[in-house]
């Protein structure tokens, strides 16, 4: 499933137009470092176009398979990450995407829904998947 939510405000968005870094650390691996190309956005069908689902599901390169229930259209919070650097480079969450949230656990301060956070590409970003989804997270496709 993938596409946008009707029943929700649209969030508004900047798409990167230089390439960036993301890095996914992971509970239980290595980070994955995936450089996001401007010109290949949207990745994919699911999540918001360039968002941090769409970049570790339909990236490819990360091989991350990100939880989402839902299928990117911010009617649950299994797509919960916490972006640990460069928050100041994303787009601001929604009143919905701040509801979903509360039903997260482990929730912090840096902590968004992967598939309504899209960062706009002037610094490198670093993400942090949470250990409780930890048996969520499957590696290559
Ligand atoms: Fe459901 Fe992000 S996948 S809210």
């Amino acid at each position: 499933m993938g596409g946008t939510n009707p029943y929700i405000e649209k969030p508004a968005a900047e798409l990167p137009r230089k390439p960036y870094k993301v890095t996914f650390h992971r509970p239980d691996g290595p980070a994955i470092v995936f450089e996001v190309d401007p010109a290949k956005l949207p990745y994919g069908p699911t999540g918001l176009p360039g968002s941090i689902l769409d970049i570790a599901l339909n990236g490819g390169a990360a091989g991350l398979d990100l939880e989402h229930a839902c299928g990117g259209v911010c009617a649950c919070s299994t797509c919960h990450v916490k972006v640990v650097k460069g928050l100041e480079s994303c787009n601001e969450p929604t009143d919905d995407e701040l509801d979903q949230l509360e039903e997260a656990p482990d929730l912090s301060l840096n902590s968004r829904l992967g598939c309504q956070c899209v960062p706009n590409g002037s610094t490198d970003i670093e993400i942090e998947i949470p250990a409780w989804n930890k048996n969520l997270v499957k590696e290559g496709h």
